[in-house]
């Protein structure tokens, strides 16, 4: 049996987005004249309603994009370059420590260039970023302050409705990252009040390689690319028909099943956490209220663990989950999340999604209650796969 806990990284495709994928597949040009362009167009149209109507947002404020990454770069360094080009002079942008490298490298390039003169605010402990020191760090000249609306790695979450409405009364732009949210947090532009947010349909049953920047009716944006001019000019390119409706489709049906999903999950992810917290040298980390975390995310830090080991470890006997930073290259880097949180220790990040079941949770209890104190002890993965044998209804048992 194998437990996929990894669903931050990637969640399987929902068959809503397999079925709207296979029906547009065989689309035309979406830009072309003729009557087969213009029903391709109608299918990029009816996804980005879509989109707007689980948003909501106008479907005018809804471009896709190629994912999380571009949508981020494109809120950042549109925005910043927009400014720039209104202003003459060099904007000021805010971001936090535990943003997505598509977000704080974007801003970090954007400042070593000369573009952007960057403040990057130092998170809580539990991965929060505080309100009033994102205000704090607020200048006049500040054109954009981007904070995530929950964390990949520690499931934190954060106050983007209070944000949002300090940093209108002054005038900035707010972007979020709500990637990692919007598939058990109600996200809703509307309510929320933010200027731009990105998603990536990989993350709530949709296929890899497209994503959604909203951006509000009058944000100034300069394009990351040129070349044909579509979606208003913002994004150039032609419009991936299959990809925009498998989107569409996934996050249809993430918002509709939402509220049961998060529930389910809250429950799984703290039965997990309340068998593996038992042993020693393993801790749960970021947020400890429910309402700060997201249900769908189990940070653990052991201590004592090699992880190399632990990795190899989990995988042998049936167990996916990240070791580290799962958007990166793979390699097992310390996580600058963690860094700047403060935190060290071997992480842990179990992420359970749409499609995870119980007897995917049990399957997992019952693999690191054996395995986690094997490799306490120094055990190597075969001797601590040894312990795994016992468990019934894992490898070899
Ligand atoms: C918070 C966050 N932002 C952005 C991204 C990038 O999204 P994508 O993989 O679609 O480029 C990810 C994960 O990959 C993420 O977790």
């Amino acid at each position: 049996m194998t437990s996929y806990l990894d669903h931050a990284a990637s969640s399987p495709p929902r068959p809503e987005a397999r079925a709207a994928l296979a029906r547009a597949l065989d689309a035309a040009n979406a830009s072309a004249t003729h009557l087969a362009g213009q029903d391709a167009r109608a299918v990029v149209e009816e996804a980005r309603e879509d989109v707007a109507a689980a948003l909501g947002c106008s479907p005018h404020e809804v471009v896709f994009t190629s994912g999380g990454t571009e949508a981020d770069n494109l809120a950042v360094k549109g925005v910043v370059w927009a400014a720039r080009e209104r202003t003459r002079g060099v904007p000021h942008l805010v971001t936090t420590g535990v943003e997505h490298p598509a977000v704080l490298d974007a801003a970090r390039w954007l400042a070593a260039r000369g573009d952007a003169e960057l403040t990057v605010v130092a998170p809580r402990r539990d991965g929060r970023v505080e309100v009033e020191r994102v205000l704090d760090a607020v200048r006049p000249e500040t054109a954009l302050v981007s904070v995530m609306a929950a964390n990949n790695e520690l499931g934190a979450v954060n106050d983007v409705v209070t944000l949002a409405a300090a940093l209108r009364e002054r005038g900035v732009a707010l972007h979020t990252d709500a990637v990692q949210a919007v598939a058990t947090l109600d996200v809703d532009v509307a309510r929320w009040g933010v200027d731009a947010l990105a998603l990536s349909a990989h993350k709530f049953g949709g296929p890899q390689g497209v994503g959604v920047a909203m951006l509000r009716r009058g944000l100034g944006v300069v394009p990351l690319s040129h070349g044909g001019g579509q979606d208003r000019g913002v994004r150039s390119g032609t419009f991936s028909v299959g990809l925009d409706a498998a989107c569409a489709a996934a996050l249809t049906a993430a918002v509709a099943e939402r509220a049961a999903v998060r529930d389910r999950l809250h429950g799984w992810t703290d039965r997990l956490a309340g068998a593996v917290v038992a042993l020693p040298g393993v801790t749960r980390s970021g947020p400890t209220a429910p309402e700060h975390r997201l249900a769908s995310h189990l940070h653990l830090l052991l201590e004592g663990v090699d992880p190399t080991a632990l990795a190899l470890t989990l995988d042998l006997a049936g167990v996916a989950a990240s070791s580290g930073a799962a958007c990166g290259a793979g390699a097992a880097t310390a996580s600058p999340v963690l860094e700047a949180c403060g935190l060290g220790g071997t992480p842990l990040r179990l992420s359970l999604g749409w499609s995870t079941t119980a007897a995917e949770v049990d399957h997992a209890i019952g693999v690191l209650t054996a395995v986690l104190p094997a490799l306490r002890a120094g055990a190597a993965p075969a001797d601590a796969l040894r312990a795994v044998r016992t468990v019934p209804g894992t490898v070899g048992a």
